[in-house]
């Protein structure tokens, strides 16, 4: 029995281990995730029955380890440097000038890498198992943060392939994903708890965690990027090196390349800022390192960095400012959010006189003041915001920030309910300001999306008294919106076009554009599937509300509030009669959807629609998107440059579909 339990736990632990490196490390699963997941519990279930057989290095082992009392030292027997920075094109000319003329050659070859914005660790593997982790310290001792790095799923606790020295010291950055981070802040102002300044402290206090388990909840990453000590060549050439990491299943970010001369490096550096606000992590600059291992040789270090290396930085995404004057914005659920009015300065490029405090909690919490001077932090494209006060420019003017009594804009007595962030303005449907916000969501992409109405247009629209709830939009004439400031004849035309092509909608975009507190697109999507009619939805006790999967006992009694509302029912009312419409279904409970049992496999690319949104569509419709073909498969849906999945499908006789064909299953066609 033993023996076989052996075997299998071997078996799992290797299948497990590829399925994280095609997850965590090549972004790009093979199986779905309940697959994996049903993997893992099988292995969890067997090393349970036998604990002898659990190794450190197996995959339910990440977050085995105990709190820590402290950390010990970790010795980095080669210093971890750091690096120069260019803030210049004249810098990096003069730069790549010096190494050229110690090198004696006209052009030099680099390899160009983003400088991730984290904070650098060091792995050591031995055997091909990884048996310390240390962040960097002052370059010559760190800390030992094995166990929290463990936790990391993409770092591999084993190498995979073959070839790996006996001794492989690698080293990247941690970091922690934007998403990451500010989902980590929302839930930490939710709770009332400290928020962190950035991605950067957030990893850094993240991986220096005691407890292991509050680590394994954190969002980190790693990209490598270097190799510190190794018992054997790996390669001539910086880039060679990179190959073998990758390889051996550890993560290197894909935008590294090999370039030729200055003019690459700064194209390069072009290319990468204006890719920076998308990218889903915080990076600082991109670093120009030399490819061969000999030139670098030759160049050799100078005090703490390399001279074969430098950062060439991008404009800081934090900036000091004044805050001058704090004013309150009214949301549409009439939560105030405190706005800070800025000097204007310059911020990743962009000037910003604007920036959120989110709510009285933070404000508090920062002790921010009117009149201090503030950094503010602009990232990607999240909203500017003030992160902290500089205590030591304090002017002894400052003001404290003072929620009002009333709504800025209607007037209403403001209110701040027990347990809740937001303080909210109780004027409800009478506040301009909650029904423009009301509206400007029912008519968003992801609502009714009706083109050509944007922000402006419903603010013109209501401050004129055209439009007072979402159901007078379906009242308006092309003469009306013609006679407004600004609208062409032709935008009337396009508009009115717009609106009535909205009014054939899905249930789940009608039950999300309705605005109810709590309930997003996923959650309107539930309703709209668990209850298959807005009658149903409207009707709904709570027990019956909480029968839906990601429905609790605050969700259902907002959900019962609206529709208790008689108000919101007329509006409800109104929208129908105007022709608002959707098609309805059979609750899911009874309901057999038409693809359930059936597995598909999505391979090559298609042309009309995204490959996520096909998943999406053929998983509403009941059925099973699978990453690999096996005789099991119903049929393999092949875009155009399909390879191996293919292959496989004709090997197996499995049937395979074309993009029309998959078009016609998804419309119902
Ligand atoms: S190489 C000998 N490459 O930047 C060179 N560092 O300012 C050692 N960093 O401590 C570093 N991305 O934490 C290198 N692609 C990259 C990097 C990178 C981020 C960090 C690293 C280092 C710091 C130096």
């Amino acid at each position: 029995m033993s023996a076989t339990a052996r075997s299998r736990i071997k078996k799992l632990r290797e299948l497990i281990e590829r399925h994280n490196h095609r997850y965590y490390v090549l972004d790009d699963p093979e199986i779905p995730d309940v697959e994996y997941d049903h993997l893992l519990r099988e292995l969890q279930d067997l090393e349970s029955h036998h604990p002898d057989l659990i190794t450190p290095s197996s995959p339910t082992q990440r977050v085995g380890a105990r709190p820590l009392e402290k950390f010990l030292e970790a010795r980095h027997e080669l210093p971890m440097l750091s690096l120069d920075n260019a803030f210049s094109e004249a810098e990096l000319r003069a730069f790549d000038q010096r190494t050229c003329d110690r090198l004696g050659i006209e052009q030099a070859e680099y390899v160009v890498e983003p400088k991730l914005d984290g904070l650098a660790v060091s792995l050591l593997y031995e055997q091909g198992e990884l048996v310390r982790a240390a962040t960097r310290g002052d370059g010559t001792t760190g800390e030992d943060i094995t166990q929290n790095a463990r936790t990391i799923d993409s770092i591999p606790l084993r190498l995979i392939g073959t070839g790996w020295p006996e001794k492989l010291e690698v080293r990247g950055e941690v970091f922690m994903p934007r998403v990451g981070f500010e989902r980590l802040n929302a839930r930490a102002r939710k709770k009332g708890e400290k928020t962190f300044a950035n991605p950067r402290n957030a990893a850094a206090g993240s991986l220096r965690q005691l407890d292991p388990q509050v680590t394994a909840t954190r969002p980190l990453a790693i990209y490598c990027y270097a190799v510190g000590l190794s018992s054997d060549v790996l390669s001539a050439e910086h880039y060679g090196v990179l190959q073998k990491l990758k390889r051996w299943g550890l993560r290197v970010s894909p935008l590294v390349k090999r370039v030729s001369g200055v003019d690459a490096c700064l194209q390069y550096y072009q290319d990468i800022g204006s890719q920076r606000a998308t990218l889903s992590y915080d990076i600082d600059g991109v670093v120009y390192k030399i490819n061969q291992l000999e030139q670098q040789k030759i160049l050799g270090f100078v005090a703490r960095a390399p001279r074969w290396a430098i950062a060439h930085k991008f404009p800081a995404e934090e900036a000091l400012t004044v805050l001058t004057d704090v004013e309150f914005q009214v949301g549409r659920t009439g939560a105030l959010t405190p706005v800070a009015r800025l000097e204007p300065v310059e911020v990743g490029g962009v000037t910003v006189s604007n920036a959120t405090l989110h709510n009285m909690d933070e404000v508090k919490r920062k002790d921010v003041r009117i009149g201090d001077t503030v950094i503010v932090r602009r990232a990607g494209d999240v909203i500017p915001e003030v992160v902290s006060a500089v205590l030591a420019k304090r002017p002894e003017s400052v003001r404290k920030i003072k929620m009002p009594m009333y709504c800025p804009v209607c007037g209403s007595v403001v209110l701040r309910l027990e347990g809740e962030a937001a303080a909210r303005c109780t004027g409800g449907l009478f506040c301009s300001a909650q029904r423009k916000e009301a509206i400007k969501h029912f008519v968003s992409r992801r609502a009714l999306d009706i083109e050509g109405l944007g922000e402006k247009l419903v603010d013109q629209l209501v401050d004129n008294g055209l439009v007072e709830h979402v159901d007078d939009l379906y009242k308006l004439s092309r003469e009306q919106l013609a006679g407004l400031e600004r609208m062409a004849e032709k935008s009337a035309s396009n508009l009115m076009q717009a609106l009535e092509d909205s009014k054939t909608t899905t249930l789940a975009r009608f039950v999300y554009a309705l605005g109810i507190r709590e309930v997003g697109e996923a959650t309107a999507r539930s309703l709209a599937l668990h209850f298959g009619s807005l009658q149903a939805i409207s009707a709904a006790n709570e027990e019956a509300l909480l029968e839906v999967s990601d429905i609790g006992p605050i969700v259902a009694a907002h959900l019962q509030a609206f529709f208790q509302e008689p108000h919101n029912r007329e509006i409800i009312q109104n929208l129908q009669k105007a022709g608002v419409k959707w098609e309805e279904s059979l609750p899911d409970r009874k309901q057999i959807l038409p693809l359930q049992g059936k597995t598909f496999v999505l391979t090559g690319t298609l042309s009309g629609i995204k490959r996520d949104e096909a998943k999406a569509r053929l998983q509403a419709l009941g059925a099973k998107v699978s990453g690999s073909v096996s005789k099991k498969t119903t049929a393999v849906i092949a875009g155009e440059k399909a390879g191996s999945k293919l292959t496989k499908a004709e090997k197996l006789g499995v049937d395979i579909l074309d993009e029309p064909a998959l078009m016609e299953l998804i419309n119902g066609e």
